[in-house]
């Protein structure tokens, strides 16, 4: 095992900030992962899982000591008639996972293609797009745990899925005290290492085209029944149209959560602002569209130091510097925090970070 010290971390998160790891791992099997467990001195220290990074805002430099996910491959586990069951190392790229999927015939994430980040941090914060969320083609995954080296394997209902959410992204409440071993809290933040994730892609494959946006694309394409490549392609070229690319801008996609409000709320705030975007939800509350909010408080290409707000899309926050003259993670949060004041005061609703902040 290697531990390599006072690494950049600049080339490995997607909002481009200059930040370094004290202490830096890098994870291509689960064996890797045993060798730190069983390492006297990196053992009891604090972990930081760091997987394509195009979800965390880094404010300094990381204390925690960084284990870089890079457990690759990809196969077919299992065909039955009403599924495909497909298997990915949790250091393979997520868009090379959708791509690998389609190119095998095994259809059912493309409308999660072009999503920045790994395989492994899919399920952390249940990713989501045009109408499809990870725990829709959601199997099993396997981790490893950080405090007593035991391997487990967690179904959807045992990852805790919602929007956004799951178990890997709340605290552990408490250390094991069973002997046992096995995680019992809730969170499992920094201590279980997401190793492989199976993904269940339905049969008969079944088009998902309810997303305004995806129908919008279909009408003028005046195709009747796309296949899944096709609703790839419409979903990459959506995104290209109204998200930056990381490689080109850096950011951490949408930064806020969508907020939900009440039938009530939604009504007092219409009743303000008759133009608000807003989706009624399957359990009753209302979700708003928080990038409406935003550029109704008019952030829209605005600037903070070297922290700004897209043109295209006002949820997403990005990097105006480059390389030594990055924008800092403090820059970005003061943006955020501005953001949210002026939501709040327009708006009365407290908008939500979406990325890990570090
Ligand atoms: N809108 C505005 N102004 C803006 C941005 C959006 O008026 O500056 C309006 C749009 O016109 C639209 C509505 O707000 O009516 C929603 O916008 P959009 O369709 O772009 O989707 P979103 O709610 O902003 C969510 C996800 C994205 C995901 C898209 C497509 C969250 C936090 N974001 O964005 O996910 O790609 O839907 O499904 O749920 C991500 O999580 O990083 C991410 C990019």
């Amino acid at each position: 095992m290697v531990v390599e010290k006072n690494v950049p971390l600049q080339p490995w998160n997607t909002f481009g900030i200059a930040a370094r790891a004290q202490q830096l791992v890098r994870i291509r099997s689960v064996s890797d992962l045993l060798a730190v467990v069983n390492d006297s001195a990196l053992a009891p220290l604090p972990k930081f899982v760091l997987g394509g990074g195009s979800n965390i805002v880094l404010t300094g430099d990381v204390k925690p000591v960084v284990l870089k996910i890079e457990i690759k491959g990809l196969r077919l586990v299992e065909e039955t008639a009403r599924a495909c069951i497909v298997e990915a190392g949790a250091g393979e790229a997520w868009h090379d996972c959708v791509l690998w999927t389609l190119a095998h015939g095994f259809p059912g994430l493309e409308n999660l293609a072009l999503i920045p980040g790994t395989a492994g941090a899919s399920p952390v914060q249940n990713i989501g797009a045009y109408g499809v969320e990870l725990q829709d083609r959601f199997e099993s995954l396997d981790a490893v745990d950080l405090w007593t080296g035991q391997s487990f394997t967690l179904d959807a209902a045992q990852c805790g899925f919602g929007y956004r959410d799951s178990v890997f992204k709340h605290a552990p409440a408490t250390p094991p005290d069973d002997g046992e071993g096995l995680p019992r809290s809730m969170g499992l933040a920094g201590r279980a290492v997401i190793t492989h994730v199976r993904f269940r892609l339905p049969k008969p494959w079944k088009p998902v085209l309810g997303y305004l946006d995806l129908e919008r694309r279909r009408l003028e394409a005046g195709i009747e029944q796309p296949d899944a490549r096709q609703i790839c392609d419409w979903v990459c070229e959506i995104r290209r149209s109204k998200l930056p690319d990381p490689a080109v801008v850096g950011n951490a996609g949408s930064f806020f959560k969508n907020p939900t409000v009440t039938p009530d709320q939604c009504a007092d705030i219409i009743a303000r602002e008759p133009r608000i975007v807003h989706y009624p939800m399957p359990d009753g509350s209302i979700k708003l569209a928080a990038g409406w909010l935003i550029d109704a408080c008019g952030w829209k290409g605005k600037t903070i130091g070297k922290a700004g707000v897209y043109e295209r899309q006002a949820l997403v926050l990005v990097n105006r510097g480059q390389g030594a003259e990055s924008v800092t993670g403090g820059e970005v949060m003061t943006l955020a925090k501005a953001i949210q004041t002026s939501v709040y005061e327009r708006f009365g609703i407290r908008l939500e970070p979406e990325p890990v902040v570090v």
